[in-house]
């Protein structure tokens, strides 16, 4: 979860990794550091607690030098607490690195090297640093020798930086899971846990192969094998811009974000349509795979799950076959009931998370073909699923996720309508009309977008509260969960997604004028039946924001305040709601004053367990 990058060659390379940072902050902000080779070779050292402000700060202090080689770091804590000490990079011996990732052997490790006394900091980083210096000196202070016996003795998850002493303009790396691309540029060579790091220098880079050391120097990167083999790596184009990872105007990503869903839903959806249909020929995601299947195991995290439990309750009755949603979290620790005969789709923004692509293994060792439904180019997830399908929401730095929701539904709409085609639920005709119906909820997000001021305006109501609920029935309820997760991330107010007929088996109980609560009430069929859960909670004091289609009828006074969503059919309504829940949760955020894209605690990516 942390960010890494590294940087050999002509320009300034301290500012170069203060700038690095600072894009890459997004994936953990508790402390920062780098570290560099000076003018003598000698590696320096600045790290602190806090935001790679701070560290700019303090590297700004020191006196002028000029760097060509270094390392930086943005930490998410996960071994010891935020201190100076267990900030990166760690120093030890010849060795200085920088780590992403958990080395589960740590104490082990510690043990076995006679570590314990000599470490300066709690973290695991430190110990794996002390590890791979033991290596260097055994083998005559050759690196590549020295980070293959090193790797040897590691389990886990790691991305690694490494700069050795005397080897001053070089720098290595090795991963495995834990992210990392690297290339070489015009202006030298780049490694980084993640793109928008690199996007600045070049569009052509390639994910480090897991399993493989990589030799960075200003002329050139060398990708070795564990033989020392040369490997050629595989390069890829970045298919957004440096504009996508900036602000542009916004106050902040999140907005920004907000803003950019609609043509998000575009570039997701239009690439793949043939003669008004869906059509994943040029994914080469084959018919067969939506043919066969006689059950839809879906695993994700988050908010990508709670894509996930929108698409089950659109997928199920529409296909007439199981459809199970799974925390992947849970997922991997159970016995699965699935087989080569259940289609799993796995959702992930990232396509690092350490959960989703660990039961992504675990239901493709139990030949179960899997869709990965992801947003980020050549990760893991992306590379080791049977099939991808891409959203092309372009890079999403804001920690709460917005249009890879979005385009993650869009995604699954489509899968379904090509699924209920070739499984004959669906006539040519019909698959037409549900597209079409799908196209037509790009505008319907545009309208709300255009509606923010207004939904600013109710959020008065809420950020003065310590309690919300987000009550909702089938679909609506799927909708709810993503509404009080963006709040409860962004605001830290308290907030419960409830199937509104389940309040009365005690949750009511909880309601008072001080709960708000967000009913959301867009499905046709069950409106009357949402509407008395809002009169039962009126009447126990809760101020309510009812959020219905326009030309829904009820009565004025049944909620303290209204947001009306355009008129479309009722299985796509989640993309206009979705910008109201994600607008209230921003301006809740906004109106305490918080760091909206990078809420306290979290970080963009979580490759750790
Ligand atoms: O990268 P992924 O989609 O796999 O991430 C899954 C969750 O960690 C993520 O959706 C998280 O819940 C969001 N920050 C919520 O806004």
């Amino acid at each position: 979860m942390c960010g890494i990058i590294g940087y050999t060659g002509p320009l300034e390379a301290r500012k170069l990794l203060l700038d690095g940072l600072a894009g890459l902050e997004y994936r953990g902000y508790d402390s920062a550091g780098i570290a560099y080779f000076d003018q003598d070779s000698q590696i320096r050292l600045v790290k602190t607690v806090g935001k790679v402000a701070a560290l700019r700060e303090m590297v700004g202090g020191g006196r002028e030098e000029l760097s060509h080689c270094g390392i930086g770091h943005t930490r998410w804590a996960t071994h010891g607490g935020v201190t100076n000490a267990n900030a990166h990079p760690h120093r030890f011996g010849s060795v200085t690195l920088i780590h992403n990732g958990i080395i589960e052997n740590y104490h082990q490790l510690t043990e076995e090297f006679c570590l314990e006394g000599r470490l300066m900091s709690q973290t695991d980083s430190e110990v794996a640093a002390g590890v791979l210096d033991a290596m260097y000196q055994a083998c005559g202070r050759d690196p590549l020798a020295a980070i293959r016996d090193f790797t040897k003795k590691l389990s886990g998850s790691y991305g690694f930086c490494i700069l050795f002493e005397d080897r001053p303009g070089e720098i290595y790396a090795v991963r495995r899971v834990s992210p990392l691309v690297a290339a070489y540029t015009h202006s030298g060579s780049l490694v980084a846990s993640d793109l928008t790091a690199l996007i600045a220098y070049t569009r052509k880079y390639f994910v480090v192969p897991e399993d493989a050391i990589v030799r960075l120097t200003p002329y050139k990167v060398r990708v070795y094998d564990m033989d020392f083999n040369r490997v050629e790596p595989e390069y890829m184009e970045v298919n957004w811009n440096m504009d996508a990872a900036m602000k542009n105007g916004f106050p902040h990503f999140m907005l920004k974000e907000i803003h950019e869903q609609p043509e998000a839903l575009k570039n997701t959806i239009l690439p793949r349509v043939s003669r008004g249909i869906p059509d994943f020929t040029e994914d080469h995601i084959p018919d067969h795979l939506f043919e066969t299947a006689n059950r839809i195991q879906i695993i994700a995290c988050g908010t990508a799950m709670h894509a996930g439990m929108v698409a089950r309750a659109l997928m199920e009755p529409l296909l007439r076959i199981p459809v199970t949603v799974s925390i992947a979290s849970e997922f991997r620790y159970e016995e699965p009931l699935i087989d080569k005969n259940t289609l799993v789709i796995v959702i992930s923004q990232s396509g690092e998370t350490i959960d989703t692509l660990a039961a992504m293994s675990l239901a493709q060792s139990r030949k179960a073909p899997v869709l990965a439904i992801v947003n980020v180019k050549g990760s893991t997830i992306a590379r080791e699923s049977d099939y991808v399908l891409y959203t092309h929401a372009g890079p999403e730095i804001a920690v709460a996720s917005t249009k890879a929701y979005s385009v993650q539904l869009a995604a699954l709409y489509m899968v379904c309508c090509r699924m209920a085609l070739v499984r004959g639920k669906y006539t040519e005709e019909q698959a037409q009309e549900f597209l079409k119906e799908l196209l037509d909820a790009i505008p319907a997000m545009e309208a709300m977008i255009g509606k923010k001021d207004a939904i600013k305006a109710l959020v008065t109501h809420l950020i003065n509260q310590h309690d919300t609920f987000f009550i909702g029935r089938g679909l609506d309820y799927a909708f709810s969960l993503e509404g009080a997760l963006k709040l409860k991330e962004i605001s830290y107010i308290h907030a419960e997604a409830y199937a509104a007929g389940e309040l009365k088996h005690g949750t009511i109980a909880l309601i008072s004028d001080r709960v708000p609560v967000i009913a959301i009430a867009t499905q046709e069929h069950i409106f009357a039946k949402t509407v008395s859960n809002v009169r039962e909670v009126k009447a126990r004091g809760a101020f309510v924001i009812l959020l219905a289609k326009e030309s829904a009828q009820v009565e004025e006074y049944i909620a303290d305040a209204q947001v009306r969503i355009p008129d479309i059919a009722d299985a796509f309504t989640v993309f206009p709601i979705a910008v109201v829940l994600q607008l209230i949760a921003y301006y809740a955020s906004v109106g305490k004053n918080l760091d909206v894209d990078q809420p306290r605690n979290l970080a963009k990516s979580v490759t750790v367990e």
